[in-house]
């Protein structure tokens, strides 16, 4: 599978595309083979430097998508949006069915040990700085940072890592690009040639 591959609001998810999908580390969690290796590798470092991290989200079928979506939406209205309004500031942190890279694999949600969803001030943890550090070591980039929305689509999402592959990662997270910046500047290198 190609680990560079990306899927945003632009490039829906390519259903030809069917990652080899494993259990994570005795969760219901799937991931994509390799990107879970790396990940069972990241989160053993990081315990052996005391720091427990809990993956709560890998891969995702579009029709889960759409029930993240559609329980998304109804609360935003819940709380007393109109719907056009509700979408609009739902998609700004969560993906329409085909277009989340979390149908890949390839993409790893991850909170501290006693919580199971989202963490908004997850920078801000012990396990948040840890990764921010150390998972480009592993091949894992934070794939929506802050202030990129504009390239990326998407709100800071401090919880959301992306497997990449460790060159690509190391470049990208020393560069401080996105995955979108980053396939831009290799494609401008390749027509160089
Ligand atoms: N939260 C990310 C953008 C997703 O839903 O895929
Ligand atoms: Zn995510």
């Amino acid at each position: 599978m190609d680990h560079l591959i990306i899927v945003n609001k632009k490039c829906p998810f390519d259903e030809a595309v069917k990652p080899c999908l494993v259990n994570f580390g005795g969760t219901h969690i799937k991931l994509e083979k390799t990107a879970a290796i790396f990940l069972q590798r990241m989160f053993e470092c990081a315990r052996s430097e005391g720091i427990r991290l809990k993956l709560f989200s890998g891969h995702r079928s579009p029709e889960y998508q759409q029930t993240l979506w559609q329980q998304s939406v109804n609360e935003l209205i819940e709380s007393g949006m109109e719907r056009g309004q509700a979408e609009k500031t739902a998609e700004r942190s969560l993906a329409k069915p085909y277009f989340s890279e979390h149908h890949t694999g390839l993409a790893c949600d991850i909170c501290t040990p006693e919580c199971d969803d989202t963490q908004d001030d997850f920078d801000k943890t012990p396990q948040g700085k840890w990764l921010m550090k150390n998972a480009a070591r592993f091949g894992f980039i934070l794939r929506y940072p802050r202030g990129k929305e504009a390239v990326t689509g998407y709100i800071f999402e401090p919880w959301h890592y992306r497997f990449v592959g460790i060159k690509n990662a190391e470049y990208i997270t020393a560069h401080s690009l996105t995955l979108e910046e980053y396939a831009e500047c290799l494609a401008q290198k390749e027509e160089r040639k």
